[in-house]
């Protein structure tokens, strides 16, 4: 029952996200990691945490950088005040950009080449990875660069 209503909240929130372009539902983050969800209602496979450390680690052909290299360590720490802080957020948040960058919904020519190869399984592991880490979140709000 409350799983249920949880679900709608967090539909809802994501899809408020999708519109305004990157409010950050942080304050579910908490409760959704507690539960340990890992399964998105955007229909992805299950996230496997290990698989998606090692790919944030690997370097893309786009960029020729890792996730952690803009990111910094565990998303933690980014190396420009204007890249978002990926750890302990919303596991739905991040797949859901990643695929919105990846499919041409949202646009940014760093991450819309970057995500441009990944599967729905490495964006899930990657999700799953960097929503488990622990972190103070960064979002973009009021942070108008090009
Ligand atoms: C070359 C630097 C760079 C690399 C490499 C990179 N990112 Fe990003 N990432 C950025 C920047 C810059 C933004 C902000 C883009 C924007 O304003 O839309 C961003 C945004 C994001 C967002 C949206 C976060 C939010 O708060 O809206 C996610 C999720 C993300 N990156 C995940 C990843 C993952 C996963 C990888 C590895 C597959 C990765 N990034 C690799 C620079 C990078």
């Amino acid at each position: 029952m409350t799983n249920k209503i949880l679900a709608i909240a967090l539909l809802a929130s994501i899809a408020l996200a999708g519109c305004s372009g990157g409010d950050t539902p942080a304050e579910h983050s908490a409760a959704d990691r507690a539960e340990g969800h890992t399964s998105s209602s955007a229909g992805l496979p299950a996230g496997h945490i290990a698989a998606g450390e090692k790919l944030a680690q690997t370097k893309g052909k786009a960029t020729g950088q890792s996730c952690v290299d803009c990111h910094g360590a565990e998303g933690n720490a980014p190396i420009d005040e204007t890249y978002p802080k990926l750890a302990g957020q919303y596991y739905d948040y991040i797949a859901h950009s990643l695929q919105a960058y990846r499919d041409g919904d949202r646009d940014h020519p760093l991450m819309s080449s970057q995500a441009k190869e990944l599967t729905d399984q490495q964006i899930a592991d990657l999700a799953a990875y960097f929503g488990s880490r622990k972190g103070s979140l960064q979002d973009l709000h009021g942070m108008h660069h090009d």
